[in-house]
């Protein structure tokens, strides 16, 4: 039998994981920037979670999840997305408490599992790197944390964005709109979807969002939520747009975008780029927005919430059709030849010493002749090459190379041992 790995899901490779890690850490400087902080919450989560957040009209929730019965007969998910998690971690672990400062900023990486169908930067195990922030209303917070998504994309050499926003306004704003929606599209009923038609009534907003040809020429004519704002969620809209002008920050409005999730309300917005590397027309790589009843949803105190996720898959996508720099993996400090079988427990001890002093190090494992170990030191790009043989070991010396000048010297193995960072860490120097 051949194995192969589950559809939808990638192997990441050693030289791929380097790319991973820099972008991670890119991040992670960022977001501490702006004091947002880590955390690590469980890769499945307890169904009603999900259910209870994202929305059981959600096609998240309908059709994508990964749920089963436990052992013990527990329904569990593995989790499709970041914020569900964290808002159950905020809540059961009291985070909304005095002793500590609001907002709350946190900030995670992680797999999230989403059965779909699995194309060019669509996957079934996907990866997000996400931020949330609680316990604010200020629009001031909604234009930083879309700020801190669209420069963590520059940072990292990500150009030609597109920033699109709306707005979902405050709970009044969505019972008339809801009205209105139903209304409009009621006459047609039998035109739309039997998706479509199962959500007409639970919720009109999920028909926006339908990826059914038909539906969507219907909503084309829909009315526009921005009609039925009421004047605080105008207002909340306004200063968001006024805000993103003061930082420069160049934004479309999209009154027909509703996002694929059931628990946001006020702005919503995506990050998009356009690139042929992932599919046809624009592709959203950072998508987010506010979610102010989502913690009483989850059994916490009314506590106002915004966040976003990234998708890191298509980040890297991107990043490479855009040429953005990637690094490799660091070439190798030092190669210690060894020749002849009495010198294996001084290589040994060699290149743990040198490993110790904090300098990537390899030697031969395989018996290679000589010629070959030298040939390794180069594939391997080895800064400096120690070479020891019978005469060197009788002698307590080594002979060491260094490759960028050809200079080559004899150094005692005392020195090796006791001086190496003092007499050779200048050309090793990262
Ligand atoms: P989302 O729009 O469902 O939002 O996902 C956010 C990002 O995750 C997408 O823009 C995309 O880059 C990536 N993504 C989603 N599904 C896949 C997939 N199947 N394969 C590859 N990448 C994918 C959320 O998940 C919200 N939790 C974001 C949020 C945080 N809102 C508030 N706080």
């Amino acid at each position: 039998m051949k194995y192969q790995r589950p559809k939808g899901t990638a192997d990441i490779l050693p030289d791929e994981a380097v790319a991973w890690n820099y972008i991670e850490s890119t991040a992670k400087k960022l977001f501490d920037n702006y004091r947002f902080h880590e955390i690590r919450t469980p890769i499945f989560e307890n169904f009603e979670v999900f259910s209870r957040s994202a929305g059981d009209t959600s096609d998240i929730v309908t059709k994508e999840m990964y749920d089963f019965h436990d052992k013990g007969d527990r329904h569990i998910t593995l989790r499709p997305e970041g914020t569900a998690g964290v808002v159950r971690a905020f809540v059961e672990n009291k985070l909304y408490g005095p002793e500590h400062i609001k907002p709350v900023k946190l900030y995670y990486t992680g797999p999230m599992f989403r059965y779909e169908r699995p194309q060019s930067g669509r996957l079934r195990e996907f990866h997000q790197i996400g931020v949330e922030a609680f316990g604010s209303e200020s629009p001031n917070l909604d234009v930083e944390v879309i700020s801190m998504g669209m420069h963590l994309l520059k940072k990292l050499g990500i150009h030609n964005l597109k920033l699109v926003i709306n707005t979902l306004g405050d709970q009044a704003t969505r019972k008339a709109y809801r009205s209105a929606l139903i209304a409009y599209l009621e006459p047609h009923f039998d035109e739309l979807s039997e998706d479509s038609k199962v959500r007409l009534h639970k919720n009109p907003l999920r028909v926006l969002d339908s990826k059914d040809k038909d539906d969507q020429k219907l909503v084309a004519d829909a009315p526009s939520i921005l009609d039925y704002l009421t004047p605080e969620s105008a207002s909340h809209f306004e200063t968001v747009k006024n805000l993103l002008e003061t930082l420069q920050i160049d934004y479309q409005v999209d009154a027909s975008m509703v996002r694929g999730l059931d628990y946001y309300n006020h702005t919503i917005f995506e990050i998009m780029a356009n690139d042929k590397a992932l599919g046809k027309g624009d592709v959203t790589v950072c998508a987010g927005g506010r979610y102010n009843g989502l913690v009483e949803e989850l059994g916490g105190p009314e506590t106002p919430g915004i966040g976003f996720g990234l998708g890191v898959e298509r980040l890297l996508l991107l990043m490479q059709a855009q040429k953005a720099p990637l690094p490799t993996i660091s070439p190798l400090d030092v190669y210690v030849v060894g020749i002849g079988d009495e010198t294996k427990s001084e290589t040994l001890k060699i290149v743990e010493t040198i490993r110790n002093n904090g300098f990537s190090t390899d030697q031969d494992y395989l018996d290679r002749k000589p010629k070959s170990q030298f040939k390794t030191a180069d594939r391997l790009n080895a800064k400096i090459v120690i070479t020891l043989g019978n005469d060197e070991l009788a002698q307590k010396v080594v002979n060491l190379k260094v490759m960028a000048t050809g200079d080559e010297q004899q150094v005692k193995l005392e020195d090796v041992y006791d001086n190496f960072p003092k007499l050779f860490g200048k050309f090793l120097k990262k």
